[in-house]
């Protein structure tokens, strides 16, 4: 849909992240394009309420219930509604007065928010690729049935995105998503079970929130994108290819049945893709410096190393199997990032618990929303079951 120079309407979900806060950024720079109605956090409420008072939503939701009291105290006299829990971020998500919802959330709480805007008949430019992983069919069915429309705001596939305007889906011969192969490309395997927090949270290239930084060490986060891209483009899984590109310039490519390859770069900022996708058909001008390309100096690539980094053969092989297994992969995924986090787990047992728990729960085929929700609780308590055991 093209909009044309019209004010358009944002919802921001997830806006105290590093996405939402970067989508603000962009926002705030062009303020006679984009206007704020609603904003969402989990439980930042101090961000939230500098938010609020900046940009002036009509309401704003926490996911966090006992921050209510905090946000109602601070925003008191601002004529702004204000919500709390989980139900509060899926209602506001829902709300139709606004032209486009903005979902930065992270991890399995973005899809129902996903879900709601779409069922609302609002078009969705989605950072949260949890969504696409966990429930890809039937959010692209609701997409495809109500005519509407969804913006990928992920580098890589917004890159996929750029490369394709103007060209014939049929065409598309592979499509190449590039990552920087994260902090332990080149760290021998036999170092891998002394891995801490800290080190995989020091990602070399891109500034990113706590979780995607350690599936990017995992190399996970390239598997959840393979099934992003899937659902995205519509094209087989061995269509879709990962290269290692350690500089993060060239953001992914597109090569079509002719051998031409397409490719789309620029400094890893995810302003750009945001800038992009919120925009839409129009390109914005940027606010943030240019490429220097002699400062660059080279741009390389090799392939990723599947011994030292089974997350994208697990991915894969969950996105053949289909039905709830690309969900069971991620909400175990997001639990067992939690659990290294905190310490209770090493790193190679991030995937180690995924592959377990992907042979040993059952997978229902052509799922419902409700069979793709209800995969946490049994997760969460297989999870927990291993983790007890392994301590004993
Ligand atoms: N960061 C990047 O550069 C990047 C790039 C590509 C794609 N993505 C994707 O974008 C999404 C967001 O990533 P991020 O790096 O911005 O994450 P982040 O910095 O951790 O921010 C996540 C946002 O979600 C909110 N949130 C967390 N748990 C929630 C819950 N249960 N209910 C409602 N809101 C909740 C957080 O609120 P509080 O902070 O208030 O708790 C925060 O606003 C992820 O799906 C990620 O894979 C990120």
């Amino acid at each position: 849909m093209f909009l044309g120079a019209k004010k358009r309407t944002l919802s921001v979900l997830g806006s105290t992240g590093s996405i939402g806060v970067n989508a603000l950024n962009v926002i705030s720079v062009c303020p006679d394009r984009f206007t704020v109605r609603y904003l969402t956090a989990g439980r930042n409420a101090t961000l939230l309420i500098e938010q609020a008072r900046q940009y002036r939503p009509q309401a704003v939701a926490i996911a966090d219930e006992s921050q209510y009291r905090m946000l109602k105290e601070n925003l008191s006299g601002q004529d702004i509604e204000i919500l709390a829990g989980k139900q509060a971020i899926i209602e506001l998500a829902s709300r139709g007065d606004v032209d486009l919802v903005i979902n930065a959330i992270v991890g399995m709480a973005g899809l129902e928010p996903t879900y709601r805007a779409f069922r609302a008949g609002r078009d969705v430019a989605l950072s949260n690729k949890e969504s696409l992983v966990m429930a890809g069919e039937i959010i692209m069915n609701l997409v495809k049935d109500k005519g509407l429309n969804l913006y990928p705001i992920d580098s890589e596939h917004s890159a996929i995105w750029q490369c394709l305007v103007g060209e014939d889906q049929k065409n598309i011969k592979r499509l190449i998503l590039t990552g920087s192969g994260g902090p332990f490309r080149t760290r021998p395997l036999a170092e891998f079970d002394k891995i801490t927090p800290a080190e995989a949270l020091r990602h070399p290239t891109w500034t990113m929130g706590k979780k995607i930084t350690i599936d990017s060490a995992t190399m996970m986060n390239k598997g959840l994108e393979v099934i992003e891209a899937y659902w995205l483009f519509g094209v087989r899984p061995e269509q879709i290819e990962v290269l290692i590109h350690p500089q993060s310039i060239i953001h992914s490519m597109v090569e079509f049945c002719d051998g031409s390859i397409k490719a789309q770069m620029g400094l890893p900022d995810m302003r750009l893709p945001i800038q992009y996708a919120i925009g839409y058909p129009e390109r914005l001008p940027k606010a943030w410096e240019s490429v220097d390309w002699a400062k660059i100096g080279h741009l390389t690539f090799e392939n990723p190393e599947p011994v030292k980094f089974p997350a994208l053969r697990i991915a894969n092989e969950a996105l053949r199997c289909g039905g709830t297994a690309p969900a069971l992969m991620n909400v175990v995924n997001e639990l067992a990032v939690y659990a290294f986090l905190e310490n209770r787990i090493t790193f190679p047992q991030i995937t180690g618990m995924i592959e377990t728990a992907l042979s040993k729960i059952p997978i229902i085929n052509k799922p419902s929303l409700e069979d793709i929700l209800n995969v946490e609780p049994v997760a969460r308590e297989f999870m927990a079951s291993i983790i007890d055991n392994e301590r004993k």
